[in-house]
């Protein structure tokens, strides 16, 4: 009865009344209250900080010393007090037996021991880190025919997407740039069409979809390697660009994978979604992705044009 009244309430009164009757503030919703929370918890170390989280950490000092190495002027002890902290962390790590022929730990390895080699060397004669020139074999007409192919297609077939695929569309995401190269995205996921449902179902934004959804993808970055509150917004937009990387191969794949907001989850919408896939309290949830082989194309919205949304002074 009481849940029919409120529901009624909800109805007539604007959300900004409705709020201001009861004091909650019209610019915090709820379910940003529990985020603003994680990132404190986060600020206040209440998280276990375990390997994967030290190896994101690990990145960050090494991309530090590797700027540096990259460097005309660089000069030993330039940036010493990262050095510190990346050999202290490879020392650690290098002991976990999970990590061993880590490509990230090898690349950290390799980085610290270029400045270690560096200190005893005439700076004169040290030559900066450089690749050779790579030989790009694509085109901009390309990369722009499959920019403006992808679409998001809510009419899916029954068709199952395999694991195969899937791990393509994670190797795009895990090539996306990073803050610091930190490389703090993680997509839980799952291929079964009921647990699909299921997970989908946590997002308010899937509607107009078929029955059939084989694959739901959760795009999660992991809050605990970064510095709060300076960086409060980093962490999504690292998120979104392994989120754009993965939705291009998806497509190229053959799959749309129509993205879904998490902007507006309620508190409840959240624990579903992190008990339905097992999703860590220091993972930020930042977008949704319902996936398969489109039954039949949509239609693609029209984008801006350049003139539109480019200013050059
Ligand atoms: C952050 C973000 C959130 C989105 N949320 C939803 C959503 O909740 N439901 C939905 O059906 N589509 C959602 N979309 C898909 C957009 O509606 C779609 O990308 C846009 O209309 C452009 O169409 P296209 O993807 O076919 O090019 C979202 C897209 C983004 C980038």
């Amino acid at each position: 009865m009481k849940k029919i009244l409120i529901s009624i309430i909800r109805k007539v009164i604007p959300t900004r009344v409705y709020r201001m009757i009861k004091g909650l503030p019209y610019l915090v919703p709820d379910g940003y209250r529990t985020r603003i929370q994680r990132y404190e918890d986060i600020a206040h170390r209440k998280h276990k900080f375990c390997n994967d989280a030290k190896m994101a950490r690990l990145r960050l000092y090494c991309h530090i010393l590797d700027k540096g190495l990259h460097r005309d002027d660089w000069e030993p002890g330039h940036s010493v007090n990262s050095y510190r902290e990346a050999k202290t962390l490879v020392e650690q790590l290098d002991l976990a037996v999970e990590l061993k022929d880590n490509s990230c730990l090898v690349w950290a390895k390799e980085i610290v021991h270029e400045y270690e080699t560096r200190q005893q060397l005439d700076p004169k004669k040290i030559n900066p880190l450089y690749a050779k020139q790579h030989v790009r074999s694509g085109s901009p007409e390309v990369l722009l025919e499959l920019l403006q192919t992808r679409t998001s297609t809510r009419s899916l077939k029954n068709e199952a997407i395999s694991k195969d695929v899937i791990k393509q569309i994670a190797l795009a995401a895990a090539e996306a740039p990073s803050s610091c190269n930190r490389q703090t995205i993680r997509i839980f996921s799952t291929i079964d069409n009921a647990e699909s449902l299921e997970v989908l179902k946590c997002f308010r934004g899937f509607t107009g979809f078929s029955e059939h959804i084989p694959c739901a993808l959760v795009f999660c970055v992991d809050l605990r390697p970064y510095t709060f509150p300076g960086e409060i917004f980093v962490p999504t937009v690292d998120a979104s660009l392994a989120t754009e990387n993965a939705v291009l191969m998806a497509s190229v794949l053959g799959v749309s994978a129509t993205l879904l907001s998490w902007g507006s989850s309620t508190v409840e919408e959240n624990n579903r979604l992190r008990n339905l896939l097992n999703i860590p309290e220091y993972y930020e949830i930042v977008v949704g992705a319902a996936c398969g082989y489109p039954a039949r194309e949509a239609i693609r919205p029209k984008r801006k044009s350049v003139d539109d949304i480019l200013f050059i002074k």
